[in-house]
């Protein structure tokens, strides 16, 4: 029997037995996707097919190709999607910074008109994930604003523009952090729209692409880099790894609606970050980073055992790309745009079912996975192993359409829901 859990995670706690002996083996993956070293004992090749299948979902540019900038890079992170987040920024700071890779950074430095120029702002939803403070901190990214989102929890592009020019315009590079599920709302940023509204400011301000200038200690010997002056980095942990099949769906006419445009088809997107035990259902956390060969800086020689690009973590968990892999042989496009359908029917059902309690303020965006109401009594949280949101001392909590959610379960969260002291906190 499975546990009654509404929560963000996936229960189906179906491993095949090829995979379940794997989970005795000792598998890790050290270092970059795309180095094989003498550690034999390891499963990249399944994470690049893996990322193979990712960056054909989300129109990168591939194979990867060491020798093609645009194709792309990027790993499978055994910390989830915030570990891919907090790769992006670091990525995007050092890329920003005008930083050089090991052997150049020894002889070059970096010659500055404006002192704001190697100095990165981050914009970043107003709805945006934890791991975004947590990532600034670690990398001390001081200035971070916060853009205001409208009444779905999507970031307000007039006021992302406002924003955005008035850094550009003091020359600082920007870093735009979008949503697309935001984790409380599963609200989508418009990242098409932004990204053309941003783009007449970044060339304004000469921002959109510029050359960065260097010389040596003796100021003799002068270089150049072209590096775009913006970062676009993609949080899709919630919806990145299934919007794609709702747009397929919706191509096919099957659903009347699809989410707006937020892949690498976008010239301007940097970065896409996903969370592959929500959707998908991978059983241990796991996330996916993807990124262009061309934003790739070496800043630190890696050691040699190790070789190509660092990751965030060392030592990576092997088994998780072989649970991604498995999943993905497994299922079809067919069969997860069937899969998006259902849970997309689940969380309307959820929603039609919760609206017939009185006053309880309940929440959902088109398209989203999750419903958001005021958060019931502790007993009934832990039962469904729901949190309770502390807003301004009004509690609130969500429950989310995943693969395992049955009417059943909806219909018992129902009942318990309308018992008298249900809400009495
Ligand atoms: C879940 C989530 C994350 C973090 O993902 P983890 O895999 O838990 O690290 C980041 N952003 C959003 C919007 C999320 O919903
Ligand atoms: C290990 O990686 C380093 C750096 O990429 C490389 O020089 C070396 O040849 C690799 N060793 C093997 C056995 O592939
Ligand atoms: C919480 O209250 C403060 C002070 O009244 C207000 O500025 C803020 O917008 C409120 N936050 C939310 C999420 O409502």
């Amino acid at each position: 029997m499975l546990p009654s859990s509404i929560s963000l995670k996936v229960l189906t706690l179906k491993l095949t037995s090829l995979l379940s002996h794997c989970i005795l083996l000792q598998v890790f993956n050290t270092g970059d996707p795309f180095t094989e070293n003498n550690s034999v004992i390891n499963s990249k090749f399944m994470e690049r097919a893996v990322l193979d299948y990712y960056a054909e979902l989300w129109n990168a540019k591939w194979p990867h190709d060491e020798n093609d900038g645009e194709s792309y890079w990027g790993y499978i992170t055994p910390m989830g999607a915030s570990e891919a987040n907090i790769y992006a920024l670091w990525n995007a700071r050092d890329y920003l910074s005008g930083k050089l890779s090991a052997a150049e950074a020894g002889i070059f430095k970096h010659v500055a008109e404006n002192s704001n120029a190697y100095n990165p702002v981050l914009l970043s939803s107003g709805s945006k994930h934890y791991s975004f403070p947590k990532g600034c901190a670690i990398l001390g990214l001081g200035t971070v604003i916060e853009i205001p989102v409208d009444a779905t929890g999507a970031v307000r592009i007039e006021d992302l523009t406002k924003a955005a020019e008035f850094y550009a315009s003091q020359g600082h590079p920007i870093i735009i952090c979008f949503n697309y599920g935001s984790t409380v709302n599963g609200a989508y940023d418009d990242v098409a729209r932004a990204c053309e509204a941003l783009k007449p400011i970044l060339e304004k301000y000469n921002l959109f692409e510029r050359d960065l200038v260097y010389e040596n200690e003796a100021g003799e010997i002068k270089k150049s880099i072209r590096r775009a002056g913006y970062w676009v980095h993609v949080d899709g942990a919630f919806g990145s790894s299934y919007m794609p099949f709702i747009e397929m769906a919706h191509s096919r006419g099957m659903i009347g609606a699809k989410g707006p445009t937020f892949d690498f088809r976008l010239p301007m997107v940097s970065s896409i970050s996903s969370s592959e035990q929500k959707f998908t259902g991978v059983p241990v956390p796991t996330g996916i980073l993807m990124s262009k060969v061309k934003f790739q800086i070496i800043a630190d020689s890696p050691p040699e055992y190790i070789g190509g690009r660092p990751t965030l973590s060392g030592t990576r968990n092997g088994l998780a790309p072989m649970l991604l892999w498995n999943s993905i042989a497994r299922n079809s496009y067919d069969d997860k745009i069937k899969k998006a359908l259902a849970i997309q029917e689940t969380a309307e059902y959820m929603e039609k079912k919760l609206r017939n309690l009185q006053d309880i303020d309940v929440k959902r965006n088109p398209l989203s996975l999750t419903l958001r109401f005021k958060c019931p009594n502790n007993d009934i949280c832990k039962k469904y192993s729901l949190w309770a949101d502390n807003v301004n001392g009004s509690f609130y909590t969500n429950v989310f359409a995943m693969e395992h959610v049955s009417k059943e379960l909806i219909d018992a969260l129902f009942e318990d829901l309308s018992a008298p002291d249900a809400f009495k906190r």
